[in-house]
């Protein structure tokens, strides 16, 4: 299906009366950097920075995303906190829902979310979402969290570069285009950012996990822990009850599926 990502195409698949603003490129350092300066100039809430190429994507952890042209969507949000019905810490976790559910949507197969946010097909990775907050002009009081989503949507696999090609994958939906998974995303996080319950929003998040439950293994200030996730809280915290019984709460950070002894390299 024709698939050049453009405003009009977006739009042709949202409601009428959306919020979104939309600013399309066909290559950009990163659109991350890109909406981190516009929110500091105070553009308005909802706008969305999406570009056909990046050459500079950032992932999480000063990762490289890798970002070519024609197969992606590399795509940011400007989120004004006050203007959501979500505490901060649970926007990255509405972006992961969203996704998901868009996913879900154009192929059989389910999208699982590896805690924090990083959403898997068939155990490959085909989406990472980074996000960052940004002061607005000088005013310390008031922030914008910029949520940047990297979706490999039909990257071929033999062009994921090095040790890559072995953790990532493609969506590769049927019958849909890129403009139809943007504006899917849009709608569905749009839903919860305005209606969603706290408790709601965590119960799918959970039901959507790929690591509830398994045996996971972490490193905290250099040294590897081994456990297995008992729960997600409603801040989105990761619970791990550890190998000598006691439990320990993950804010932030990644998680391998498998022991510290043995564990899948980055799954
Ligand atoms: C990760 O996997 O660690 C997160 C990857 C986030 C990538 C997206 S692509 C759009 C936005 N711009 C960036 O530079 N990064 C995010």
């Amino acid at each position: 299906m024709a698939d050049i990502i453009s405003t009009k195409n977006i739009v042709k698949h949202l409601s009428k009366n959306h919020s979104y603003t939309f600013l399309v490129f066909e290559t950009i350092n990163s659109t991350n950097t890109f909406a981190k300066e516009l929110a500091k100039e105070g553009t308005p809430h909802l706008t969305v920075v999406i570009a056909d190429s990046q050459t500079d994507g950032r992932g999480r952890l000063g990762r490289e995303f890798f970002s070519p042209c024609g197969t992606g969507i590399y795509m940011s949000i400007v989120i004004d906190p006050q203007k959501t019905n979500l505490p901060i810490s649970l926007l990255t976790v509405a972006g992961g829902v969203a996704v998901c559910r868009a996913i879900s949507s154009v192929i059989d197969e389910r999208p699982m979310i590896k805690w924090v946010n990083d959403i898997f097909v068939n155990n490959k990775k085909v989406c990472g979402i980074l996000a960052e907050s940004v002061l607005k002009g000088d005013n310390p009081d008031s922030s914008s969290i910029i949520l940047g989503i990297g979706i490999n949507v039909s990257t071929p696999s033999d062009i994921f570069p090095g040790k890559l090609s072995e953790i990532a994958g493609s969506v590769f939906p049927k019958d849909t285009n890129r403009n139809i998974i943007i504006a899917k995303i849009l709608t569905e996080l749009n839903n919860i950012l305005e209606s969603s319950s706290t408790e709601n929003l965590i119960l799918e998040y959970k039901d959507n996990s790929l690591v509830l439950g398994k045996k996971i293994s972490f490193t905290q200030n250099g040294k590897a822990y081994s456990g297995t996730s008992i729960d997600i809280n409603l801040e989105g915290n990761l619970i791990v009850r550890l190998e000598d019984d006691s439990e320990t709460i993950l804010k932030s950070g990644e998680v391998s599926l498998g022991s510290a002894n043995f564990s899948k390299n980055d799954i």
